[in-house]
């Protein structure tokens, strides 16, 4: 029996959010006219009580109001965002501020819906932003089947705790343009989530940054709004102008034009930011620009970790041993810079004009840590989508190009985020972190 066009529609489970009673029933009676397709798993009333049910109940979609005493909806959607990603929020108002609208975007919320709701556009809105989460809900399954040894491990200082998290920091930088930064950082970025980790992705590619391009993120708010308030930064200023992505991932994205990166003075203010909130998060992912500049050299400098990306060619390695040597003549240990090896071709059918890969690691003396394979399909469809390669990861866990982006970023988890049992082993977080003392100056701009 063949039943595709009539098949069953899985159920969603919908949680709604009011502080009116009246207002509660109400959608509660709408979706109760679908009942094969929608079911309300619970009511709440504040945004409290939401964020204890949707932790209990995990529910696919919440309906919920914007204005509520004892905790709005913004702030409510901003906390289950961060516990919860594969709940999806769609917000109510009567406001049609666009004020409200950009908060309630940032905090997460995928949709909006007015107040009083129509029962169509209700339907189609729940239907729609169920299915445009899926991937997310891919993504977080994978995570739960991760290998148990991964999945187990026991994260390091304080993840475990709200407060303080472990505060790694990866700055993705190659000194050659179009070598896939920006696809390593956000994948990388992506892959790190897992059970109870924080990670923030920031782009300080501040003139043509393009991670927004890749996740389709679009912000009001950006760097450059608090580069003026690094004095007294507070980690829920903070907070409020980090969108969110789909997925769940927390993203700080760059000006929206370049000469808007003019208006940051002091480029060394963007590792200031990031140091001050480095500690709210167990990851953060920086993607940079080609450029070497004192911005640059201030982000290696707070670095717990350097993702140093090159590719196989000729000038790609040159510039590659130019910054392994500039790192060396920085004081940094050499565990700092992990070498990942973007666009590698098989090598039956690789390219005469590239380099392999054995002759690049004696060449720049250092091991290379991840080879990304070149896989023009899978890498632009996910760009097209707006959703990194890895948040496909289910199925394809062990298909390359998604196995080597999650093998790296198991890797640097391992690495960074479980107790080893040899004191001796690769530097932790603060000891690679060791500042350089003669950064100032070194490119000709001291003051
Ligand atoms: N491994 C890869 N295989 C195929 N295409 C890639 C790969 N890595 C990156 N690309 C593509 O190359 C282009 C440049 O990548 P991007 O990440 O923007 O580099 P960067 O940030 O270093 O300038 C993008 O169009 C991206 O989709
Ligand atoms: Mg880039």
């Amino acid at each position: 029996m063949s039943n595709r066009p009539n098949e069953p529609k899985e159920v969603i489970n919908i949680l709604i959010v009011d502080d009116i009673p009246e207002t509660r029933e109400n959608i509660k009676k709408l979706l109760a006219f679908e009942e094969q397709e929608f079911k309300v798993v619970g009511s709440a009333s504040t945004g409290r009580e939401a964020i204890k049910m949707t932790n209990e109940l995990k529910p696919d979609i919440i309906i919920m109001d914007i204005n509520m005493p004892d905790m709005d909806g913004i702030q409510a959607t901003n906390e289950i965002t961060k516990s919860v990603p594969t709940t999806a929020v769609i917000m109510m108002s009567v406001q049609t501020e666009t004020d409200y609208m950009r908060k309630a975007m940032q905090a997460g919320a995928r949709y909006f819906l007015l107040k009083p709701v129509n029962p169509d556009e209700l339907y189609s809105t729940i239907r729609t932003v169920y299915k445009n989460h899926e991937p997310i809900r891919r993504q977080q399954r994978a995570l739960l089947e991760m290998p148990l040894e991964i999945a187990t491990r026991k994260p390091a200082v304080g993840a475990l705790d709200d407060e303080i998290r472990a505060g790694n920091i990866l700055v993705v930088y190659s000194p050659s343009g179009g070598s896939g930064c920006t696809t390593i950082a956000t994948n990388l970025a992506s892959g790190l989530m897992r059970r109870g980790i924080k990670v923030l992705l920031i782009d300080a590619d501040l003139q043509f940054g393009d991670v927004g391009v890749f996740l389709k993120l679009q912000a009001q708010s950006t760097l450059v709004d608090l580069v003026d308030k690094v004095e007294d930064l507070d980690v829920e200023f903070f907070d409020s102008v980090v969108s969110t992505h789909e997925s769940g991932l927390k993203v700080l994205l760059g000006p929206q034009r370049p000469e808007y990166a003019d208006e940051i003075s002091d480029p060394t203010a963007v590792a200031g930011i990031i140091s001050k909130i480095a500690h709210s998060y167990d990851f953060i992912v920086v993607d940079t620009s080609r450029r070497l500049d004192e911005l640059l050299l201030s982000l290696t400098d707070i670095a717990t970790r350097i993702i140093l990306v090159a590719t196989p060619t000729l000038a790609s390695v040159k510039n590659a041993r130019f910054m392994i040597d500039l790192f060396d003549k920085m004081n940094y240990v050499p565990e700092k810079t992990v070498m990942v090896l973007n666009r590698v071709e098989d090598e039956k059918t690789r390219n005469r004009v590239t380099i392999p890969t054995d002759l690049i690691e004696k060449h720049l003396k250092r091991k290379i840590e991840a080879k990304i394979p070149l896989n023009e399909q899978v890498i632009l469809a996910a760009v097209n989508k707006g959703v990194p390669v890895v948040a496909n990861a289910q199925k394809e866990r062990q298909k390359s190009p998604v196995k080597e982006f999650m093998d790296f970023a198991d890797y640097l988890y391992t690495m960074l985020m479980t107790q080893g049992d040899k004191e001796d082993a690769v530097p932790k977080a603060e000891a690679a972190r060791k500042p350089s003392g003669i950064l100032a100056g070194r490119l000709g701009k001291a003051n």
